[in-house]
């Protein structure tokens, strides 16, 4: 066996945070990716960072001919799958274009690895499928209810691999269950870098601290939390990066497909955010308290035991970490790659 992986949608934000976990690991990343959400700077700074070549394959994977030339040049062990749309109000208002995208991708990738007898494949899922928690902390037997398309997708994706690992009983797969991944590479060369304005709390308070947005509008401040502000799992980036590595080590010895919770296990609140990203920047970030978001939640966050017994992995870095860390990226690169 060798030691390529195949990172589809390797060029974004958490695919190339785990190119350099893969390096560090021993394995080899071949990255195919659309760049429709990314650019080629992110895998160059891979590169400068870890001192490999890092093939980059700029090809949508819905495009079967190229995938197939990708398994046939470099034969990878496993895939990790990250390729897909992931903003949920816009999956909302153009559904067609997600499950287009995120199914149609799944599908290519799955028929190729089979044609080329790849069986080991880590799925990118989403805490997102639970819906309203019933019941916190979040265990992978919660029932699974999303509420929107970019949800629904996630869930019939992780649907067909387990369809399929019944079908072949030499499948072996991960659906890892991200809670909110934020943070960047400790370098400051490698980070998220949102097109448009940020939806998600953390990269909008970074661009608040570096002054491209005025302040902070934090959504409710009267949910049922200790301070009233909602409540979330963040997990930093290079923890969920090292989550994979553990996934891939793992996967020749697992039987079949396992879905797995990656998230700490600890729950922050906007406000605990704020507070904790001012001290990294050393100075206030400006927010002011707002109406709650449409569809929103209070709390929400992860019994990542599974994971600490399947995969040997846990998260091991701190709140502070992931503000440091965003906000060194941030600094540096205020434009994201955009400068680059
Ligand atoms: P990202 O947008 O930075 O990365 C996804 C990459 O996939 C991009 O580089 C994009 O160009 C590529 N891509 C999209 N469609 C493609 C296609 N058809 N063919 C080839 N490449 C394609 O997103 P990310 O934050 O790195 O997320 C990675 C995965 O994790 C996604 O599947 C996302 O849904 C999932 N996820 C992300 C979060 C989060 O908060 N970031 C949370 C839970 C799950
Ligand atoms: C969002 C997605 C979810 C996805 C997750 C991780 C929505 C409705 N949900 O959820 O599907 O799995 O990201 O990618 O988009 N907040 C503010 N002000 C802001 C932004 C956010 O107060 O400008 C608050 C939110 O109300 C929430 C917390 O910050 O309490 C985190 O928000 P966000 O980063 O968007 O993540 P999720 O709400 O978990």
């Amino acid at each position: 066996m060798n030691n390529w992986v195949l990172i589809a949608g390797g060029a974004g934000y958490i695919g190339s945070h785990t190119a350099i976990s893969l390096v560090e690991n021993g394995y080899r990343p071949v990255v195919i990716d659309n760049m429709c959400n990314s650019s080629p700077e992110s895998i160059r700074r891979v590169e400068s960072i870890t001192g490999i070549e890092v093939p980059l394959i700029q090809a949508d994977l819905r495009d079967s001919a190229a995938v197939r030339a990708v398994f046939d040049r470099y034969a990878p062990s496993a895939v990790i799958h990250f390729a897909g749309l992931k903003a949920v109000g816009e999956s909302v208002e153009r559904p067609l274009a997600y499950y287009d995208c995120n199914l149609g991708a799944s599908f290519s990738l799955f028929d190729e690895m089979l044609r080329a007898g790849c069986h080991s494949l880590v799925f990118s899922s989403s805490a997102t499928i639970y819906g309203e928690p019933q019941q916190l902390p979040l265990t992978e037997s919660h029932p699974i209810r999303p509420t929107n398309p970019y949800g629904h997708g996630k869930a019939m994706i992780e649907q067909i691999i387990m369809d399929l690992g019944r079908a072949r009983p030499d499948i072996r797969a991960f659906n890892l269950r991200y809670f909110n991944p934020v943070g960047a590479h400790p370098s400051g060369l490698i980070g998220e870098d949102p097109s448009g304005i940020p939806n998600n709390l953390m990269p909008f308070v970074s661009k608040v601290a570096v002054g491209r947005l005025p302040r902070l509008q934090v959504f409710g401040s009267d949910w049922p939390t200790p301070d009233g502000s909602g409540v979330r799992d963040y997990i930093h980036v290079m923890d969920l990066a090292e989550a994979h590595v553990a996934a891939v080590r793992a996967l020749p010895g697992q039987n079949g497909v396992r879905a797995v919770n990656i998230g700490t296990g600890r729950g922050t609140s906007v406000l605990e955010l704020v507070a904790a990203f001012s001290a990294a920047a050393g100075q206030e970030v400006p927010w002011e308290v707002a109406p709650r978001r449409a569809g929103d939640i209070a709390r929400c966050y992860a019994d990542p035991a599974l994971a600490r017994n399947l995969l040997g992995w846990s998260a091991r870095r701190s709140l502070a970490d992931m503000c440091e860390d965003t906000w060194r990226w941030q600094s540096r690169n205020p434009d994201g790659y955009g400068e680059a």
